[in-house]
């Protein structure tokens, strides 16, 4: 941190809250991300990490609050304006068109974006438009390592190459900003590390970030900051180094399963004449590792 005034933000959550009829969703919840950032949203299953993506990108209303990206109010606009102001998502299933194939997906995104012009690429009268698109499909598929896989059907993907597709696609409207719904889920250890690689070329290339992910080595790894949800409200933001030891997190976490459970006596036990269950002690960051795997 510099001395100088901290640089406005790029998103503004702003006391946000959604409720599903009885059910209290999201509750006053803020938090901002600055330009460049990489900030994670975590919290247990249910917390309302998508809820709060879906308030963020036009597919939901808020019952309070209001989000604002780069100083604009979202309120009431619709997602496919929202993907013009600069802000895109994937979601945490994938959605793929499995029948056309990965780079005919890309494509298909790529045309969203320039819409005005896609009947005269479709009936071949803007030929050159057309190749600026195929060269522009090359790159992004090059860019999330794709490229191998270009003719295969999109369905016939591994789920993790799925994902990647999906990234793709949002890549594909050229955002400021990007929102990544659990996008290693369903990936193995080393599929996860080139993820983690390609995050950081994409914030290389000037789009900030922000992840919903359960993989808690790979958020720790990744993040600048993280806000943690619990039962829809923020119950702490900071650092990872701060989060990995906030009480309140390592609570909202062990208490999901018994093995949660176990790892929080296992971190939380002073020694005694009992052998431990485990030869490794549990951490305050192995206990929340665990619990998101639970
Ligand atoms: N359309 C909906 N109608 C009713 N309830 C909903 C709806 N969408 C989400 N919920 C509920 O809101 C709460 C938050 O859900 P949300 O999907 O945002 O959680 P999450 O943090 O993304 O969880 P996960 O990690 O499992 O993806 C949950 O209790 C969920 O059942
Ligand atoms: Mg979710």
């Amino acid at each position: 941190m510099t001395s100088s005034a901290p640089e406005s933000p790029i998103l503004s959550v702003e006391h946000v809250g959604v409720r599903f009829g009885g059910l209290v969703a999201i509750a006053d919840l803020h938090f901002d991300v600055r330009p460049g950032e990489i900030v994670s949203l975590i919290g247990p299953n249910g917390a309302g990490k998508t809820t709060a993506f879906n308030v963020m990108t036009g597919f939901l209303r808020p019952s309070q609050g209001v989000v604002r990206f780069r100083g604009t109010a979202l309120t009431g606009l619709q997602p496919h304006e929202i993907v013009r102001l600069g802000l895109s998502r994937t979601f945490q299933r994938t959605s793929v068109f499995p029948d056309d194939t990965v780079f005919d997906n890309v494509m298909i995104g790529l045309h969203r974006r320039t819409r005005s012009r896609l009947v005269d690429t479709l009936l071949g009268r803007d030929r050159a438009a057309e190749r600026r698109l195929r060269a522009e499909a090359r790159d992004l598929l090059d860019r999330v390592g794709l490229t191998a896989r270009a003719d295969e059907k999109a369905g016939a993907l591994a789920y993790g190459e799925q994902r990647l597709v999906g990234v793709a696609l949002a890549l594909a409207t050229e955002p400021a900003m990007l929102l990544l719904d659990e996008p290693v889920s369903g990936m193995n250890a080393s599929e996860t590390r080139v993820f983690v690689r390609l995050i950081r070329a994409i914030r290389a290339r000037g789009v900030t970030i922000l992840l919903v992910e359960h993989d808690m080595p790979m958020v720790m790894e990744v993040s600048d900051r993280i806000a943690v949800l619990n039962y829809g409200r923020l119950i702490a933001q900071g650092a990872p180094a701060e989060i990995r030891s906030d009480p309140a997190v390592i609570e909202a976490y062990l208490g999901q399963g018994s093995a949660a459970r176990e790892a929080a006596m296992r971190a939380a036990s002073v020694p005694t004449p009992v052998p431990a269950p485990m030869p490794v002690p549990a951490t305050p960051e192995t206990a929340v590792a665990e619990a998101s795997h639970a």
